[in-house]
């Protein structure tokens, strides 16, 4: 695992988004996971100047690393509406290209899609997901296996009400669908990035802490490829 602490939010943005292009420039085939959310946004930004740019998605598929269950797609607090609305509605994409579970299917069903979907075509290249509060990745919560992959996810309760930034109207958010904790150490490239005076706490516990299913972010330890990228005010409670 290797730390990186940015400036401010708009330098470690373009920092991760240089992460990603390049990976994109080497690999035009990649198969490269996004969460959604806030922290990545600043990132979208910076790959849509790219794609702008030059940069070359046309072959990319893009995996959208989770999604609440029993929550419409079409309601603005969904991660795909997010996801659409930050990254996907400015860039021209063929429908294959974006991968995403279908909450309206058979969720055990589509969990082994995904899975399958993500091993057949030669794993993740990139794997970028932010930090919740409790440590979690994606909708990995506390006392998830490290091994897991894509799987259903009764939410904490500090998800639950975490979660309701997202949402116009308070929302019962109970489960999600994610891909797992084993596909991120499996990624070529797995970046946790994670920004704000208020992700300061959570990252120095991970980061002070040895690797434990009880703060999914630990499993950073375990990974030797694994990018941790922070703005100044994330990083402030780390020890150096
Ligand atoms: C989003 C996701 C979540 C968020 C995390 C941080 O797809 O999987 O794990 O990454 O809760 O949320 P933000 O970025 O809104 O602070």
């Amino acid at each position: 695992m290797q730390v990186q602490a940015f400036k401010d939010y708009q330098e470690l943005s373009r920092k991760v988004a240089d992460q990603i292009a390049s990976v994109i420039r080497k690999k035009p085939f990649a198969q490269v996971c996004i969460a959604s959310g806030h922290t990545p946004i600043g990132v979208f930004k910076c790959l849509i100047e790219d794609i702008k740019n030059g940069l070359d998605v046309s072959k990319i598929t893009f995996i959208s690393l989770d999604e609440w269950l029993n929550i419409d797609p079409t309601d603005p607090g969904s991660c795909i509406s997010m996801l659409n609305k930050d990254f996907f509605d400015h860039v021209k994409l063929r429908k294959e290209q974006v991968v995403m579970f279908d909450v309206n299917a058979n969720s055990v069903a589509e969990c082994a899609r995904v899975n399958d979907l993500i091993s057949t075509n030669g794993g993740l290249d990139v794997m970028l997901v932010g930090i919740g509060l409790n440590g979690h990745i994606g909708m990995n919560e506390p006392g998830t296996s490290f091994r897991s992959y894509a799987h259903l996810s009764n939410l904490a309760e500090a998800t639950r009400t975490s979660g309701q930034k997202y949402f116009q109207k308070p929302t019962v958010l109970t489960t999600g669908i994610t891909l797992g904790l084993r596909h991120f150490a499996e990624s070529r490239l797995p970046i946790v990035m994670a920004n704000g005076a208020k992700k300061a706490g959570i990252m120095s516990k991970i980061l002070n802490s040895k690797p434990t299913e009880d703060i999914p972010g630990t499993i950073v330890h375990n990974i030797p490829q694994a990018l941790v990228m922070l703005d100044e005010e994330a990083a402030q409670e780390i020890d150096h």
